[in-house]
């Protein structure tokens, strides 16, 4: 157990090593990243701007860099950001809940696995719909404020190691119906869907002898419950600078 609070960001520095390690503690964002790029568009106009909150390591990069997008990553931890700047992402030390960004600058604002980690989620919903130009695609996912979101994100997978120990704390766990009243009083209209991953995957990974893995040992796939994990995408009102999807 870490000797800092569950949730506290600073844990991120004493996993700095796990986000791109093959096979790592990490393993299940990197299939995540990948189920959430496949949602994104590619840009629409020269110039655009994709902006993603709590980018962490940079783990979105491989997926949306062939989109034509300026890929700007806004995350507190420096350690993650180093790590997301060399893969070519234009990073910004910042809290989620108060944007380092102009009002209506990204085409794009995607949160992944981040709404579960803060503690004032109309907030930091208000500033990544701030930052949307209208017509623009927010993208996200995050896991449900459900018993068995709490049992597989926290009692199972801390225990069988598909999540750190103490680096979610279930209170900030996010019910999709609050998320989507949140996103429509800033004009988006989110449609979410629920996301699992795949069971063979799964299963190779737990298995793994630690470090020792390709890359991708799996994939998210849809799933009908959006009990656990869910992807969430809506368009904000207006048609300045449309992304077509
Ligand atoms: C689970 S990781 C997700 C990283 C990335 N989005 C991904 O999916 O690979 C959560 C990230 O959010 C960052 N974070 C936590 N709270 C934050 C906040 N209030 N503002 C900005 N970043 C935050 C952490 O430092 C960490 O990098």
């Amino acid at each position: 157990m870490s000797r800092l609070a569950r949730n506290d960001p600073r844990q991120y520095d004493d996993l700095a090593g796990e986000w791109w390690r093959p096979g790592g503690g990490f393993e299940l964002l990197h299939w995540l990243a990948a189920a959430r790029g496949a949602l994104v568009p590619a840009a629409s106009r020269p110039g655009a701007v994709l902006v993603d909150a709590g980018c962490g390591g940079g783990l979105l990069a491989p997926h949306v860099e062939h989109l034509g997008y300026r890929h700007v990553g806004v995350d507190l931890r420096r350690s993650g950001l180093e790590q997301a700047a060399s893969r070519g992402v234009a990073v910004l030390a910042g809290d989620v809940a108060a944007l380092p960004l102009a009002d209506e600058s990204a085409d794009v604002v995607v949160a992944g696995e981040i709404l579960e980690h803060v503690p004032d989620l109309p907030a930091t919903v208000a500033e990544l719909c701030r930052v949307l130009r209208p017509g623009g695609l927010l993208v996200l996912d995050t896991i449900n404020d459900t018993r068995l979101g709490r049992l597989i994100s926290i009692t199972l997978g801390e225990r069988f190691g598909a999540a750190p120990v103490g680096i979610h704390d279930p209170e900030l766990f996010v019910d999709p119906g609050e998320l989507t009243m949140h996103c429509a009083k800033h004009g988006v209209r989110l449609r979410v869907r629920g996301v699992r991953p795949s069971v063979p995957g799964l299963i190779r990974w737990l298995a793994l002898p630690t470090g020792t893995a390709p890359r991708r040992l799996g994939r998210m796939v849809p799933t009908r419950s959006t009990q656990v994990l869910y992807q969430g995408i809506g368009r904000k009102q207006g048609s300045r600078g449309e992304v077509q999807v």
